[in-house]
């Protein structure tokens, strides 16, 4: 047996079970083996084996330690940016009036085709990069700027690339319903026929964990919606999906009749839909970047999924056109100032809920058998993290019981 001890740490591990907030153990040790916890807990009941079997101790000097972030939610892969469509937003143009004239997500798509799959990694990675500066051990990433089956399989794989190049583990969700291309203007329903081949294709290649959809006037109907998900249950695919942002258009009832992971954005959830997804254990994916960055009022019904127990993650949604945030710490802070989360709920938000929302069970909390992915802080208690705006009090990570 060779073990890893890291102490000196007080740690929130996220269990709900613990019984205190944050799952909290002060003057902490943690006992690595392989990229596995072999034991977490005080470090003054830790079992004597493991400190015999011990091949080399880390000091934490203080630090708080998290389990890894995780963040569900991202367009990370994309070309180009849209700093000029901010330009229009501020001259009084809304995000609705942008994507009606052609730009909006088609503008990203442009950029997205035209570059290589090189250009592609080499203009995503910085973003992942700051995103792992933050903490971040998992990340979800939609392709749904490439629209067409080369497009959409270059970008997954320049995705699918990060986690062998990268420590971090990535998962990767088919977004073909995410807007219409221009090739088939006027002709939803056929492009949803192509989106229909190009699922298949796709995981044949492996390069689909799961499926989304952009259910939403501006986008694709319950009814396409419900095309693609049909699809994604005959191939034993999950779902998820972009719902009720700008409207309620009934996406989270359906998304919870085919036992969706998550719904995410939720601006519009109404009574209906929040009771759909307690019953199906969908995850409600909030996203406070996009609602700051589109200067959206309307709060999703926060008191609502927690009175209906509905578990609430945090992400940060990035993407080039409603939230080009690459910081997990923000969104902490923005869920908490915007949407009135506790500190405590915005943490469970990128650690245990958004392991939920991506069907993992082997992270997202620190327990014995999880994996070994987490994040030394240098801060004193998890409250800090979410109360900074702008500062990054990350000292290290890791990831799968090595130091990254
Ligand atoms: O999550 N809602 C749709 N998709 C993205 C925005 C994509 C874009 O504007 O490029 C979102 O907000
Ligand atoms: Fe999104």
């Amino acid at each position: 047996m060779s073990v890893q001890l890291w102490t000196g740490c007080s740690v929130a591990t996220m269990q709900a079970a613990a019984g205190t907030p944050y799952g909290w153990v002060e003057d902490a040790a943690i006992a690595v083996e392989g990229d596995r916890i072999a034991w977490i807990g005080p470090r003054d009941q830790m079992p004597g084996l493991l400190r015999k079997g011990c091949e080399q101790e880390h000091d934490c000097r203080g630090a708080l330690v998290t389990p890894g972030l995780i963040d569900c939610h991202t367009h990370l892969v994309y070309g180009g940016d849209r700093a000029h469509e901010f330009e229009l937003r501020l001259g009084g143009a809304s995000y609705e009036d942008i994507s009606r004239a052609g730009g909006g997500i088609a503008s990203t798509v442009k950029a997205t085709r035209a570059a290589s799959e090189a250009e592609l990694a080499a203009q995503s990675l910085p973003r992942l990069r700051a995103l792992m500066g933050e903490g971040v051990t998992t990340i979800e990433i939609k392709s749904g700027y490439g629209l067409a089956l080369d497009h959409e399989a270059k970008a997954l794989r320049v995705a699918r690339s990060f986690a062998r190049e990268q420590a971090v583990d990535v998962r990767t969700t088919f977004l073909g319903a995410h807007a219409l291309p221009p090739e088939y203007a006027g002709r939803a329903d056929e492009y949803i026929d192509d989106v229909l081949r190009m699922l298949p294709a796709l995981h044949q290649q492996g390069l689909v964990d799961a499926v989304d959809a952009f259910c939403e006037r501006i986008a694709f109907s319950t009814a396409q919606t419900e095309r693609v998900f049909k699809a994604a249950k005959a191939l034993g695919l999950p779902v998820k999906l972009h719902a009720e942002q700008l409207s309620d258009s009934g996406g989270a009832r359906l998304a919870a009749r085919y036992g969706a992971l998550s719904c995410d954005h939720l601006e519009w959830l109404g009574e209906e839909g929040a009771a759909a997804m307690a019953r199906a254990g969908s995850v409600a994916v909030l996203l406070p970047g996009a609602f700051y960055f589109l200067r959206d009022t309307r709060v999703p019904p926060i008191d609502l999924l927690r009175k209906l127990g509905v578990p609430m993650a945090v992400s940060t949604d990035c993407n080039p056109g409603s939230s080009p945030c690459t910081s997990p710490l923000l969104m902490l802070n923005m869920a908490c100032t915007l949407f009135r989360l506790t500190p405590e709920e915005a943490l469970a938000g990128v650690t245990r809920h958004a392991a939920q929302a991506l069907g993992l069970k082997d992270r997202g909390v620190l327990a014995k058998g999880m994996r070994a992915d987490f994040v030394l802080w240098d801060v004193r208690e998890p409250a800090q993290l979410a109360y900074a705006m702008g500062f990054n009090p990350h000292r290290q990570t890791v990831f799968g019981g090595r130091p990254r």
